[in-house]
């Protein structure tokens, strides 16, 4: 659900800007935050690191304690600062508020389940997933792809909030800076 942050970007771009190559951008996560309302029910942990010049990755944990009620809800929104994080504005690229097995049954089995299953055990499956049992899932190095992202992106803070809604809610806030890359 973590890599999803950053492809989730990556595909609303991508989409307003078809045929990109060569990015003139870099990326640098600023902060990464998870809140969990209850500890009992969900928790967890995420941090990103450093993989190699300039890519970055997650690392850490979710643990479900509770079969994932039907009702459950998530929502992903995109803030754009260019002021250095004092004001944010939502940008228009989003996963409106709907259910979470919607959301995996779309958003994750196209995007993200192939290559989450190379780095860990986020569920797999073929068909439609109907139910996600308590679980321990865990992640190592997942890395955060940009191939899909625009060319040229400018000077500003990106902010990534993924929230669920309903007994398990966790709210995951990533903070992203772009800077232009030195071109000589
Ligand atoms: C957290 O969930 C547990 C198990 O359902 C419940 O007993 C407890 O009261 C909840 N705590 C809070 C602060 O809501
Ligand atoms: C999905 O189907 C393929 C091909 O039949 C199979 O190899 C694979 O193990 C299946 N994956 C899951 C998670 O069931």
């Amino acid at each position: 659900m973590l890599s999803a942050v950053i492809i989730f970007i990556s595909c609303a771009l991508a989409a307003a800007n078809p045929g990109l190559n060569k990015r003139s951008w870099n990326y640098m996560p600023v902060s990464t935050k998870l809140t969990c309302r209850n500890e009992s029910i969900a928790n967890g942990e995420v941090r990103i690191g450093l993989l190699s010049r300039g890519n970055y990755a997650f690392s850490g944990f979710f643990d479900i304690n509770i079969d994932v009620p039907k009702e459950t809800e998530t929502e992903v929104n995109i803030y754009r600062s260019t002021d250095g994080g004092t004001t944010y504005k939502i940008e228009p690229y989003s996963v409106p508020r709907q259910g979470f097995y919607e959301v995996m049954n779309s958003y994750y089995k196209d995007i993200i389940m192939s290559s989450a299953a190379k780095c860990s055990n986020f569920p797999q499956f073929n068909d439609t997933l109907e139910h996600l049992a308590a679980q321990k899932y865990h992640f190592e190095k997942c890395e955060l792809t940009t191939d899909a992202l625009p060319n040229y992106l400018p000077d500003s803070l990106y902010k990534i909030n993924v929230q669920t809604f309903g007994l398990v809610e966790l709210v995951l806030e990533v903070v992203v800076e772009i800077t232009q890359k030195d071109l000589y």
